[in-house]
C-alpha cells in the first residue's frame, strides 16, 4: 500500500489546488482553493474557457467577473469530487464583518445559480476577530465556513466557540517563520512548531467536544502530513499528493480523539479583548496573519488585472 492510500484510512484527504486536472487525477473527497491558487490556474490556457465564461456572465462588471471566476472554478472542481469545495472571500474584507458576510452571501447565491447546493461549499474567511464574527453569523444561515490563515491558538479557540464548520491551521507557514527566525535549513519533525500547533488544536477540540473540524493545511513536506495522520482532514498540494502516492508503506495514526481526551488543556473563553491580547502575544501568528492577508490580496489584484484585460477586450469587440 502506498502512503496516500494508507493516510486515507485515518484522515479525509483534500486537494489544495485550483488545477482542475489535478483534482480529477487525485479524486480527493474535498478540495480547497485560495486567490493565489486560482491566479495560477486562471493563467493556464487549459482553463481559459472558465475565465471567459466568468467575464461573459459578468456583463462588464469587474467585481462580478471575479465572483463568477471563483464560482465557476469551484463548480468545475465539484464535478470531480463527492464532497465540498472551499472558496475564499476577498482578503480586503478581512477586517470588515458586514462586508465579509455580504460577499459570502453573494458567493453562495452565485453557487446556487450555478446549480451547486450550499452544503457543497465552504466559504473561506480569514481568522481575524471580524472574520470569526462573520462566520458565526453565516453558519446560522447554513453558509458553512472554513476559517483560514489560522496561526495562533487564540484564533482556533475563538473559531471553535463561534461554531464554525472547519478551521485550517497553517502548518507550513508556521514552519517557514520559525525556520527563518532560527536561520535554519530545516526543523526536524519532532520539533516542528507547525505540526505541534495543529496537533494541539486538534487535541483541544476533541477534548472539549467541539464539532468544528480541523483541517491541517499549508504543508512543506510529506513528513508534516504524516505526523498529523488522524487529523479530521488534511489539505495537500498536488506535488505532495504525488510524493505520498509514490512512497510505499503503512502510515500509523498519530492523532486520535481518545489520546486527545488524555490531554489537560483548560477550555478558553475569549472575548474580543482577550482574543486580541492572546493573539498579539504570538509574534509569529501576528506577522503571518498580516502577511497572509497581504499576499492573498496581492494575488487577487493580479487576478483582477487579468480579468479586467479580458473585459476590456470584450468591450472593444462589442
Ligand atoms: C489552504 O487552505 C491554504 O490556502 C493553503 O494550504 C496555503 O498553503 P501555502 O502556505 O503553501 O500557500
Amino acid at each position: 500500500m502506498n502512503q496516500l492510500e494508507s493516510l486515507r484510512r485515518h484522515s479525509i484527504v483534500v486537494a489544495d489546488t485550483g488545477d482542475i486536472d489535478a483534482v480529477a487525477r487525485w479524486r480527493p473527497q474535498d478540495a480547497t482553493t485560495n486567490p493565489s491558487l486560482l491566479l495560477a490556474a486562471a493563467r493556464e490556457a487549459r482553463f481559459a474557457h472558465l475565465v471567459e465564461e466568468a467575464v461573459a456572465r459578468a456583463r462588464g462588471d469587474a467585481a462580478a467577473a471575479m465572483d463568477w471566476l471563483f464560482v465557476l472554478f469551484g463548480r468545475e472542481i465539484l464535478g470531480h469530487i463527492a464532497g465540498r469545495v472551499s472558496t475564499e472571500v476577498d482578503a480586503r474584507l478581512s477586517f470588515d464583518a458586514e462586508a465579509s458576510i455580504a460577499k459570502a452571501r453573494r458567493l453562495a447565491e452565485l453557487y446556487q445559480q450555478a446549480g451547486v447546493p450550499r452544503e457543497r461549499v465552504l466559504i473561506k474567511v480569514a481568522s481575524t476577530w471580524e472574520g470569526i464574527r462573520a462566520a458565526e453569523r453565516l453558519e446560522r444561515e447554513a453558509i458553512h465556513c472554513n476559517l483560514t490563515l489560522l496561526f495562533s491558538f487564540a484564533q482556533a479557540a475563538a473559531c471553535a466557540d463561534a461554531g464554525v464548520t472547519l478551521i485550517s491551521p497553517f502548518v507550513g507557514r508556521i514552519y517557514d517563520w520559525h525556520k527563518a527566525a532560527r536561520k535554519a535549513e530545516d526543523i526536524p519533525l519532532a520539533e516542528d512548531p507547525g505540526v505541534a500547533s495543529a496537533a494541539r488544536i486538534y487535541g483541544y477540540f476533541k477534548r472539549h467536544g467541539y464539532r468544528t473540524q480541523v483541517m491541517g493545511a499549508s504543508f512543506r513536506k510529506t513528513g508534516q502530513i504524516l505526523a498529523l495522520a488522524g487529523c479530521d482532514l488534511l489539505t495537500i498540494a498536488p506535488e505532495l499528493l504525488e510524493k505520498l502516492a509514490a512512497a510505499e508503506g503503512e502510515v500509523p495514526r498519530r492523532l486520535s480523539a481518545e489520546s486527545a481526551a488524555a490531554q489537560g488543556a483548560e477550555r478558553l473563553r475569549l472575548d474580543e479583548k482577550a482574543f486580541r491580547w492572546q493573539h498579539n502575544e504570538d509574534a509569529m501568528a501576528v506577522e503571518k496573519l498580516a502577511e497572509g492577508i497581504r499576499r492573498f490580496d496581492a494575488d487577487a489584484r493580479k487576478l483582477e488585472a487579468h480579468v479586467a484585460a479580458l473585459l476590456k477586450g470584450e468591450k472593444a469587440a462589442a
